[in-house]
């Protein structure tokens, strides 16, 4: 049996939870929008052909922001077609994922969509292909009242209010060599700053995303950040950050321990944006938007189409993720919450069908993957302010990391309920362990909720026939008293463990 302690205290506070923390995204990619969310055949469509029952899960994933309409997807994107009568809209190659878009979800269905799904949406432009001209003209379309072409155009098409999009992402992935119109840092931090500047000039309070790194491992990391913003600092609110982690060569010890590349990642991200604050001597600070974040088993399932062919919607990066899958998940959420004072956003990449939590059969059933669990409940719970946790746990050693901590965690407090919750896995592969949390610091609290996700065997897959059997349960071993709430964690688990006032 291990043995750690948590002390918290409402005194030590990191940061308001964002909202936004719980983003997610869709993108014209494999099923994620065409037999997705969007199945007009599917009993439960509605007028739009969005399926009500993945509406449903959405809510109950607890999503707040949703991220569109790419992805490598608008590096080549003409938003235009995706517009006006559904007769009328081109089919087009889609370069980046070797598909065909039929164009009968774009813009306005989205938002449609998003509002009835009650979530942000977030746009992103194309900077691949495109430039400045169509991000203005994708602006004036969506947040224009009207009285101009492309407001009046929207307003024809049935929009009569603007859609009111805060938060922008100009272009996406624009390091990855993969990526059409692939730029250098100083050519995309032109772009960046010279697009944000106009945008601004319709609607100065856009909250604005120029492109970070596609991940730590990328050869340019660090140098694109500080060329990137040394260009468009003062344009810009966030700098993009990307990571996708999987188990290699069987090595889970490893993988169980990828929050620590996140929180080494976003601690990099943040040092190289004040260092050039501190350069360029200006005073506002950018914050860390981690628009796609996931478990990818990157080349387990097919991410292209047989070259032969472009099909519509073909089932790509449909990973079937497994219980320590959604351990790292729910760990890469605590890795999230902790550095809430510089990371404002984040999308979980992706919602639906494509490395996603909810997965749909066409015209068929719906079913939620493991990592949906350990998701839902944190954006459930995670309320009011994070708290500094000081956390004392044993180590081991990890092949890619060293010395490792073999629990990790994180708090929040809601100041006016006064409830706590604390976010906890266990990493070790074969040992319970014992979490004593100290809440001296806070008067009586009793449990009223603990669950923990974990399985004998942390490979077990959830399917559609059986969905529930991996969801976490009632862990019965939690107790409080006036001094402290202990809880058993088993081995590959997480676990939350929510409080209020007794
Ligand atoms: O989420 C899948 C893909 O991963 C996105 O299209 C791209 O931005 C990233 O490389």
């Amino acid at each position: 049996m291990l043995h750690a302690s948590l002390s918290l205290s409402p005194a030590f506070v990191v940061s308001p939870v964002h909202r936004r923390t719980f983003g997610s995204f869709v993108e014209h990619l494999g099923r994620c929008v065409y037999t997705g969310i969007h199945d007009p055949g599917h009993p439960s469509a509605d007028e739009d052909g969005f399926r009500k029952d993945v509406v449903q899960a959405v809510q109950e994933l607890g999503v707040t922001t949703v991220r569109y309409p790419g992805g490598n997807f608008v590096s080549g994107y003409r938003w235009e077609d995706g517009i006006g009568p559904l007769d009328q809209r081109p089919a087009r190659l889609d370069l980046a994922w070797h598909s065909t878009e039929p164009n009968t979800v774009g813009v306005d269905e989205f938002v449609r969509w998003c509002r009835t799904a009650g979530v942000e949406p977030m746009m992103a432009v194309n900077l691949g292909t495109r430039g400045v001209q169509e991000a203005l003209d994708l602006l004036e379309y969506c947040n224009v009242a009207g009285g101009t072409h492309w407001s009046d155009l929207r307003r024809a098409h049935g929009a009569a209010e603007p859609h009111a999009i805060r938060m922008w992402c100009l272009g996406n992935e624009m390091d990855g060599p993969w990526q059409i119109g692939h730029k250098t840092a100083e050519e995309y931090g032109r772009l960046a700053a010279e697009t944000a500047r106009a945008m601004r000039m319709i609607q100065p309070d856009l909250e604005l995303v120029a492109c970070g790194s596609s991940g730590s491992a990328m050869p340019t990391f660090g140098a694109w950040e500080r060329a990137v913003l040394t260009e468009a600092y003062e344009h810009v609110d966030y700098v993009s950050a990307h990571a996708y982690y999987f188990e290699e060569d069987g090595d889970l010890a490893s993988f169980l321990a990828s929050a620590m590349n996140m929180d080494a990642f976003i601690d990099d991200v943040v040092a190289t944006a004040d260092s050039v604050r501190a350069a360029r001597k200006l005073t506002k600070r950018i914050h860390v938007s981690f628009d796609e974040w996931n478990v990818w088993y990157l080349h387990a399932a097919p991410s292209e189409p047989p070259k032969d062919s472009w099909p519509v919607a073909p089932a790509l990066l449909e990973d079937h993720y497994n219980v320590a899958d959604a351990v790292v998940v729910g760990n890469l959420l605590i890795s999230l919450l902790r550095h809430s004072d510089r990371v404002q956003s984040a999308s979980l990449a992706q919602l639906v069908n494509v490395i996603a939590p909810i997965m749909t059969e066409p015209g068929g059933r719906l079913w939620r993957q493991t990592t949906f669990h350990p998701f839902a409940l944190t954006a459930r719970h995670a309320v009011g302010e994070v708290l500094e946790v000081g956390l004392r746990t044993p180590t081991h050693e990890t092949a890619k990391f060293g010395e490792t901590p073999l629990l990790d965690a994180v708090a929040t407090h809601d100041a006016e309920s006064g409830d706590v919750a604390v976010f906890v896995v266990n990493r070790s592969l074969t040992e319970d362990a014992t979490l004593e949390v100290d809440l001296r610091a806070f008067g009586d609290l009793r449990v009223a909720e603990a669950v923990t996700l974990a399985n004998p065997d942390p490979y077990a897959r959830a399917t559609a026939d059986d969905d529930a059997s991996l969801a976490p349960v009632a862990n019965t071993s939690a107790t409080v008293d006036a001094a402290a709430a202990r809880v058993v964690l088993p081995p590959v688990s997480w676990s939350m463990l929510r409080l209020v006032q007794a």
